[in-house]
C-alpha cells in the first residue's frame, strides 16, 4: 500500500505520518510538502530515519509536477491535509487560501483520476458549518446541517468539499471527506491557540484573548484524529462525509486558564484585544455517524491531553524556539500590534 500524505510538515499531517508509520510497518508513506512558513522539516526528523518514508518538496496546485509525481509514483491512496489553515491569515490575504484550499484540492483530484487512485480522502473542518448560538447548547453540527462559512479560510475549505462531492458524482472518483473540530497537541504551530498561549505563558508574556472570550471551541487530541481518519480510509464508505468530534467543548477563557494553572503562572497575563472579524461563537460536533459506523471513539479527555500538549512544548523547546526566533516576530506584531 503506497499512501501520498499531502501537508505532512504541518501539526495533524506529521501527527498522522508518525501514527501510520508505527501502525503499519508494510505501507509506504510519501509526504508532499511545500515547506510554507507553517511547514517544518524538522518536524519529520524521525519519520526520514525510516526507510518506508519519503519526503518531496511541492506544491500541490502546480498541475505538472502533480501530474508527473502521480505518474512516477502510482499511489493508492491520497489524503489531502495541505492547506493555508490559518482563519486570521485568511482575513488579511485571502488569494492563496483559494490556490491552495481549492485549486490545489482540484488538481489532486484530477492526478487521481488519471492514475487510477484507489482512494482520495479530504481533510476537511467543522468551519464549514458556520457557528452555532451559544444560547442554545443543544444544537451540533451533524453531516447534514447546511454548509454556511464565515471567514474566507472556511470559504475556501467548503469549495473544496463541493468540488470532492461533484469529483463523487460526476466521475466516481471514490472519495469520502472528514469534517473535525479544532485539534491540539504536538507539532501546532504557534499562531494557533493554544501553542501561542503556551508559549507566551512560558516566557511571561501577555495572552491576547479575542473579544470577549466567551467563544466555544471543540477540543480534540490530534492522535484521535489520526485515529478516525486511519478509519475512513480503510473502512469509510465512498462518497461520505464523517464529521469527527468528542463533546469536548471549552470557552476560549476556560482553555487559557487551564494552560495558566498547570504552568502555575498568573491569570493577570490575560489582555483581552480586540475581536477576529465575523468571530465563530461555537462549534460543536455530533460524531454518532463515525461513532455507529466505523467504531470511532476519542481515546484522550481535555484533562490527559493538555497536560502531553504542554509537557510536549516543554520538552521539545528548541522546536518552537526556532520557530519563533525569524519571521514569525514579523507575524505577531503585525497581527497583534495595534489590537
Ligand atoms: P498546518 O498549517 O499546520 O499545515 C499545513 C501544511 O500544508 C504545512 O506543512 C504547509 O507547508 C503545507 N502546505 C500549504 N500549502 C501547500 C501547498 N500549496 N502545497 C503543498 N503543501 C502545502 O495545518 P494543520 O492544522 O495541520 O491542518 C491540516 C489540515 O487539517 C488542513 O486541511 C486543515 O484545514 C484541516 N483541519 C485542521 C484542524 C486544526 O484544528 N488544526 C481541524 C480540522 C481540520
Ligand atoms: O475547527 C477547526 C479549525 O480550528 C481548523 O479548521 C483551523 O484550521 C484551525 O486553525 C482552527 O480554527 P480556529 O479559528 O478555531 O483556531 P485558532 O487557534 O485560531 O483560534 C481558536 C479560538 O481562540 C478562536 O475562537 C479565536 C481565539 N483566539 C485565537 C488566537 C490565535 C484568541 O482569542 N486569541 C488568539 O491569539
Amino acid at each position: 500500500m503506497k499512501i501520498l500524505v499531502t501537508g505532512g510538515a504541518g501539526f495533524i499531517g506529521s501527527n498522522f505520518i508518525y501514527y501510520m508509520l508505527e501502525k503499519y510497518p508494510d505501507y509506504k508513506i510519501v509526504c508532499l510538502d511545500k515547506l510554507t512558513y507553517a511547514g517544518n522539516l524538522s518536524t519529520l526528523k524521525k519519520a526520514m530515519e525510516n526507510p518506508n518514508f519519503k519526503f518531496i518538496k511541492g506544491d500541490i496546485s502546480d498541475r505538472k509536477f502533480i501530474y508527473d509525481l502521480f505518474e512516477k509514483e502510482k499511489f493508492d491512496i491520497v489524503i489531502n491535509f495541505a492547506a493555508e489553515s490559518h482563519v486570521d491569515r485568511s482575513i488579511e490575504n485571502p488569494e492563496i487560501f483559494l490556490q491552495t484550499n481549492v485549486i490545489g484540492t482540484q488538481v489532486l483530484m484530477d492526478a487521481s483520476r488519471k492514475t487510477g487512485v484507489k482512494r482520495y480522502h479530504q481533510v476537511s473542518t467543522d468551519e464549514v458549518y458556520g457557528d452555532l448560538p451559544l444560547d442554545r447548547p443543544d444544537l451540533f453540527f451533524t453531516e447534514e446541517t447546511p454548509i454556511h462559512t464565515s471567514s474566507p479560510y472556511s470559504a475556501s475549505k467548503a469549495a473544496a468539499d463541493l468540488l470532492v462531492l461533484a469529483y463523487h458524482r460526476t466521475y466516481q472518483l471514490p472519495v469520502t471527506i472528514s469534517r473535525c473540530s479544532n485539534n491540539y497537541g504536538p507539532y501546532h504551530f504557534p499562531e494557533k491557540l493554544i501553542p501561542l498561549m503556551i508559549i507566551r505563558a512560558l516566557n511571561n508574556q501577555t495572552l491576547p484573548v479575542y473579544g470577549d472570550g466567551k467563544n466555544i471551541r471543540d477540543w480534540l487530541y490530534v492522535k484521535d484524529h489520526c485515529i478516525a481518519i486511519d478509519k475512513i480510509i480503510h473502512k469509510g464508505k465512498e462518497g461520505e462525509v464523517y464529521n469527527i468530534g468528542g463533546h469536548n467543548e471549552k470557552t476560549n477563557l476556560e482553555v487559557v486558564k487551564t494552560i495558566l494553572k498547570e504552568l502555575n503562572k498568573p491569570e493577570e497575563l490575560i489582555t483581552f484585544v480586540k475581536d477576529r472579524p465575523g468571530h465563530d461563537r461555537r462549534y460543536a460536533i455530533d460524531p454518532t455517524k463515525i461513532k455507529n459506523e466505523l467504531g470511532w471513539e476519542p481515546t484522550t479527555t481535555f484533562e490527559e491531553g493538555i497536560k502531553k500538549t504542554i509537557k510536549w512544548y516543554l520538552e521539545n523547546k528548541q522546536w518552537w524556539e526556532e520557530i519563533i526566533s525569524g519571521e514569525y516576530q514579523n507575524y505577531y506584531e503585525k497581527m497583534y500590534g495595534n489590537r
